[in-house]
Parts: structure tokens; sequence; C-alpha cells
């Protein structure tokens, strides 16, 4: 894994947006893999700022979003979709039926979640994944004691991972219970990943990441048996290491 250190999490999101780019430069019709959460916002903000600045096009992208919770609609303001719209693609020049995210309010979850990989399949895969890391180790909603064999699938997420989103939600009651989320071996098969963490809350997670050995009850630690991981890291997230 080739880490990247950075001061901050402008910087984290400068670094991360500079890196992508140039890969949208170079290959314009990349699948990139994206994220949600509070980590990839900068980002996101940084890739507008470059595309109405500086025209990086996005026109011949796909992209494909690691996860969605079950029961919210595409115009709940608390849905996946909702917040990608919102926070990146409704600002690229990207036609939204080339941006793809699981359906959680598709009737049968579980056949939703063969379409998704099926589709990512169909489009030929990911070439660079974006991802955060949750505090127990979680990447996309893949639960520590997820097989690292799992492709798409939908799961019952932890309570610490409910809690530690309710930030988003007037309560906790409202944080749904259950996600469908990409699998490990999804994420493993893109061709390349970008791992952004920042902050204290961060520290410990890094900190097994790098340290730990690889097991299913850290699901981010399989990110050392793929061959072309970076992890951009500010000083707090790094304060462990
Ligand atoms: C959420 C998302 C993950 C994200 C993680 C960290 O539960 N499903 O994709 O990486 O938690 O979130 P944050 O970036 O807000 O700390």
């Amino acid at each position: 894994m080739n880490i990247i250190s950075v001061k901050d999490y402008k910087e984290m999101s400068q670094t991360a947006a500079g890196i992508i780019i140039n890969k949208v430069k170079s290959d314009p019709s990349i699948t990139l893999g994206l994220a949600t959460g509070g980590t990839p916002k900068g980002l996101y903000e940084a890739l507008i700022q470059d595309h109405q600045t500086n025209g990086t096009s996005y026109e011949q992208v796909h992209t494909f979003n690691l996860d969605e919770y079950v029961g919210l609609s595409a115009d709940n303001p608390n849905s996946y979709r909702y917040y990608m719209v919102d926070t990146l693609l409704g600002h690229l020049d990207v036609a939204l039926n080339q941006t793809f995210i699981p359906n959680g309010t598709a009737e049968d979850a579980e056949a939703e979640c063969e379409r998704y990989e099926a589709l990512i399949e169909q489009l030929g895969g990911i070439d660079l994944q974006i991802l955060g890391i949750g505090r127990n180790g979680h990447i996309g909603f893949n639960e520590p004691g997820t097989p690292f064999s799992s492709k798409t699938h939908v799961v019952t997420l932890a309570s610490s991972t409910r809690q530690a989103n309710a930030r988003y939600f007037s309560s906790i009651d409202e944080v749904p219970t259950h996600a469908i989320t990409m699998g490990i071996s999804s994420i493993m098969n893109s061709t390349e990943i970008l791992l952004l963490a920042s902050g204290e809350d961060k520290a410990d997670a890094i900190y097994h990441l790098l340290e730990g050995t690889v097991t299913e009850e850290f699901p981010a630690s399989i990110l050392k048996n793929h061959q072309a991981v970076t992890i951009i890291a500010d000083e707090k997230a790094l304060s462990r290491t």
C-alpha cells in the first residue's frame, strides 16, 4: 500500500482531487467508484471547482457508488443517491444515467444486488475506487465479519455504524437498519483503490489497517492484498502509527 501523508482535511481532499483529475484527463471514459460520508465531501468540492474553472469533462465517465440505504428513495435527502447528486454529480457534465447507485427501494433487494453486480461487470469493472473507512474498519457497508468473497449484498448495519451516521438524521430511529453494499470482492476487483482518512476519529482504524493482520474481523485489512492501493491520510488519522 502506498501511503501519502498530508497535513489536514483540505490537503487530503486536494491531493485526492489531483489524482482523480489526472486519471479522468488521461482516460476520459474511466469508470469511477464513488463513496459517501463526510470524508469525500472536500474532494467532491475540489472536483467541481476544477470542472468549473478548468473544464475537466466527465461526459464519458461512468460512476458506481458503493452503497445505499434500504428503504430510502432518491428524493430522500438522507439517501446516498440524493447525496451524490447534491454533492457532486449534479454539478458535473456527466449524464445521471451514466451514474449508478444501488436502488434502496427495489421490491426485491436480493435481485437488485445481482443486477448491480452484473452491471459493474458489463461496463468492464471499476478503474478507480474511492473509499472512506468506518471506525470499525468497514468499507462500503461491509461490517466486521463480512466474508472477503462477498459480492453486492444486503447488510444489517452495526449499531455503531447507525450511531455514527445518526448525525445526518433527526434521530437514531430514522437511520435505516439495512443497506445494499458492494461486497469486499466487488471492491477488490477494482483496478486501483484510493482510501481517504482524516481526523482523530479514524486514528484507530488507520492504525489497525497499517499494523494489523488481514482478517474478516477488520474488513479494510483485505486492502493489503490489493496490488494498487493508495491511502491518503492526514496527521490526525496517522497519529497512532
Ligand atoms: C459510512 C459509509 C462508508 C463511509 C464510512 C465513513 O457508513 N457507508 O462508505 O466510508 O461510513 O464515513 P465518514 O466519511 O462520514 O466518516
